[in-house]
């Protein structure tokens, strides 16, 4: 050898095991996590502009809204005083407004008009064989 140090390359790398629990060797959860994606409603349920409040399998509650063909998903719930915003309507600058105080939403990012630094999730959204699916981050 010319003193160079040979360094193994793993191909298919795995997560890190740690050793825990009586020394049992154990997947340690040092990658991020996996995304999940969830089916809500068919496609054809949404209406232009109006919004849905569904409640995914996961027992939370999404706000789906169609806006120009795209699906755009936040927390149904309002950070004012928990108002479900899939009741409220979407005007054409892609603004929900909740139905209840009237709170405003950007639909894309669930930012709050009213009051700086105020929001509500937003989620990616994706339609598979004609069903929405939602991002759960
Ligand atoms: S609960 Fe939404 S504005 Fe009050």
């Amino acid at each position: 050898m010319n003193g160079a140090a040979f360094i193994p390359v793993a191909l298919n790398a795995q997560p890190p095991l740690s050793r825990q629990q009586g020394g049992r060797a154990q997947a340690a959860n040092a990658w991020p996590a996996m995304s999940e994606w969830i089916e809500l409603v068919a496609l054809d349920e949404l209406i232009e502009g109006q919004g849905m409040s569904v409640k995914g399998p996961d027992g939370h509650v999404y706000a789906l809204f169609l806006q120009g063909g795209q699906v755009k998903a936040l927390d149904d719930e309002c950070c004012h005083q928990g108002g479900p915003l899939g009741e409220g309507d979407l005007d054409g600058d892609g603004v929900v407004s909740c139905p209840w105080h009237g709170w405003q939403f950007k639909v894309e990012t669930g930012e709050c008009l009213d009051i700086p630094g105020e929001c509500v999730r937003a989620y990616p959204t994706r339609v598979e064989n004609g069903k929405v699916q939602v991002e759960k981050l």
